[in-house]
């Protein structure tokens, strides 16, 4: 058996044993879905939303890139933004970062890796933002693991500077957004950050004629 057959017949055997546990499960699924949660994760395979939050299929709408950035220019996550903000209504947007992060720490040397460096850059920025604080660690695991903080602070930042989020702000008195950090070593979630709906950024960020 080649090794991607064996994902095919894990996907049997799971599918034969929820719908025996639930024989209502993928029914109810099927013509709707009602999240309240959206994620937007590292695309890291150690890192995986549902498993880590114990929630099921439904329960969480899911976005992963490198490093989890949210870039105002990347049509795809402003895709999935609008769509989980405007149409599915999440009452909750989870940013979660993640210790050890492969592209917080190679946007912390000075590696040309080629298309990527154009994503990095964008960590590059936050660390800064924040140079002076992270000069002052030594240990450089350390000052990853702050950096990785901080990008998560960013991104949150950069969801409420978005007219969407905004919008839905002024309107619906919602999502909430969260800043979290998930400990490859332990498999814990550390909240590092939140701005409840209705927050402040900067003025010049603010848009009034939402
Ligand atoms: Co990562």
């Amino acid at each position: 058996m080649k090794p991607y057959e064996k994902l095919l017949l894990e996907n049997k055997s799971w599918a034969a044993e929820t719908l025996a546990r639930d024989p209502e499960f993928f029914n109810r699924l099927v013509n709707l879905q009602n999240p309240e949660y959206l994620w937007i994760g590292c695309s890291d395979s150690r890192v995986p939303a549902n498993q880590i939050t114990g929630t099921q299929p439904g329960e969480i709408f899911v976005h992963r890139n490198v490093a989890n950035l949210v870039v105002n220019t990347d049509l795809n996550l402003l895709s999935v933004l609008q769509y989980a903000v405007e149409v599915l209504k999440v009452k909750h947007i989870i940013v979660c970062g993640h210790y050890g992060c492969g592209g917080v720490k190679a946007a912390m040397t000075n590696q040309s890796l080629g298309i990527i460096d154009k994503w990095l850059r964008n960590i590059k920025d936050v660390y800064r933002f924040h140079r002076d604080e992270l000069n002052l660690i030594e240990n450089e695991d350390k000052k990853c693991d702050r950096l990785v903080e901080l990008n998560v602070e960013e991104q949150v930042l950069n969801l409420a500077k978005t007219a969407i989020v905004q919008r839905a702000w002024k309107h619906h008195n919602a999502p909430h957004i969260h800043g979290w950090v998930y400990g490859l070593h332990n498999g814990l979630i550390k909240p590092i950050c939140e701005m409840p709906a209705g927050s402040h950024v900067d003025p010049i960020y603010e848009y009034d004629n939402l």
